[in-house]
């Protein structure tokens, strides 16, 4: 099986490791619904919500190359961090655990929710082994023992978001471009993708030079400031395609300076995870025109920001528009209802004082959900 990205540049294929997660390409198509509601009709979504049935949204494309780069180094066990909910960490436990690989957490503290619970549950059930890091050193000494303990470990930054990782969102926008080639949508003028560690916009942004596309790729801060500083995306960026022009010289070595970065910072609403209120209003405009799901985290930040720009920007003049959706659509509601939270490690046993599933869960249960059935099929 070849990807885009090996199509172009046949080289690659030979020297970067890759192994397929996930179902190509995502489904692209027109939010005629939301459009009709608030009288912009030329809004469009890349369906990366569906990129897996065991576990979606946009981790499974750095995945592809990191776990391969594992599996070719011998590695059995993956070590990766993030918040307490992080998604990064719950995919690569879930896709690390289908290619043989285990994988140790270090979590970081982040405000609770019911959606933070839910993926404590899931890491714990699908097998990782869970460490909680209240300051940087308890962290690094944890990373410490998950070494000693299992010799050869492979090492994930947070959300995926190193040079190998990101090729996945290169390979992602050359999968566009095939897509816009193909007529299924127009060549958008802005891509709207959220901001966290990076990788995905980096990758957009490398990838829509390379495939010879004009799209501007905006990105919504959803971290803190330090971790997602616009020069950071533009030397991730050039770090990344240095890395691919090393392995096949026809790669052309373009780069990107300050001035490349689009990042809005406004709908960052003070904190990691923090809800906000037009994160809440963006969630529920697009679950009720479209019945597609937002988290309140990343990507209903990410689409509020897409509709206030739309609205302050009346010189667009219906240009095509692409919100680049990266939450999982895979639904684990039989599993979380008969997940046990006593099995977590005792350093998280404090994340369930209180029951916050459970009565958010009763009003998710009544709104319609998108491929329920099937997704708990395949994920039990
Ligand atoms: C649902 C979701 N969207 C977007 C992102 C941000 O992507 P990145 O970390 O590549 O900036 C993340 C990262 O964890 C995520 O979980």
């Amino acid at each position: 099986m070849s990807i885009p990205l090996f199509e172009h540049y046949p080289a690659l294929e030979k020297r970067l490791p890759w192994i397929p997660l996930g179902s190509w390409p995502t489904p692209v198509h027109q939010l005629e619904m939301l459009g009709k509601t608030i009288n912009y009709p030329n809004i469009w979504v890349k369906r990366d919500d569906l990129t897996s049935k065991i576990y979606g949204g946009n981790k499974i494309r750095k995945l592809e190359f990191l776990l391969a780069d594992a599996l070719k180094k011998g590695c059995r066990w993956v070590v990766t961090y993030g918040g307490i909910g992080t998604n990064h960490g719950l995919a690569t436990v879930i896709h690390g655990k289908t290619h043989g690989l285990r994988t140790a957490l270090v979590l970081v503290k982040q405000p609770l929710t019911d959606h933070v619970q839910e993926n404590l549950l899931l890491d714990c059930y699908y097998g990782a082994e869970m460490h909680y890091a209240p300051t940087m050193l308890a962290g690094f000494l944890q990373t410490a023992g998950v070494y000693l303990r299992h010799g050869r470990v492979y090492f994930i930054p947070p959300g995926g978001s190193s040079t190998t990782g990101s090729i996945g969102f290169i390979n992602a926008a050359f999968e566009m471009k095939q897509q816009v080639d193909a007529g299924l949508l127009p060549e958008p003028e802005y891509i709207f993708c959220a901001l966290g560690s990076k990788g995905t916009m980096a990758g957009l942004l490398a990838g829509t030079r390379l495939a010879g596309m004009k799209s501007k790729v905006i990105g919504i801060r959803v971290t803190e400031q330090w971790l997602s500083k616009p020069h950071k995306v533009a030397r991730l960026a050039n770090d990344t395609i240095s890395m691919l022009h090393k392995q096949d010289s026809s790669v052309p070595l373009i780069k990107f300076s300050l001035q490349d970065i689009n990042v809005t910072h406004d709908f960052f609403g003070g904190g990691y995870g923090r809800e906000t209120p037009e994160g809440r209003s963006a969630r529920s405009l697009l679950m009720d025109t479209e019945n597609i799901r937002l988290e309140l985290t990343y990507t209903a930040k990410t689409f509020a920001a897409m509709l206030d720009y739309i609205n302050k920007n009346p010189g667009l003049k219906n240009a095509p528009l692409l919100y680049w959706h990266t939450y999982s659509a895979v639904d684990f509601t039989d599993i979380l209802l008969k997940a046990d939270q006593t099995r977590l490690p005792d350093s998280l046993q404090w994340c369930f004082k209180d029951n916050l599933i459970h009565p958010a869960w009763e009003a998710r249960t009544t709104a319609p959900q998108p491929n329920r059935e099937e997704n708990s099929r395949t994920a039990s």
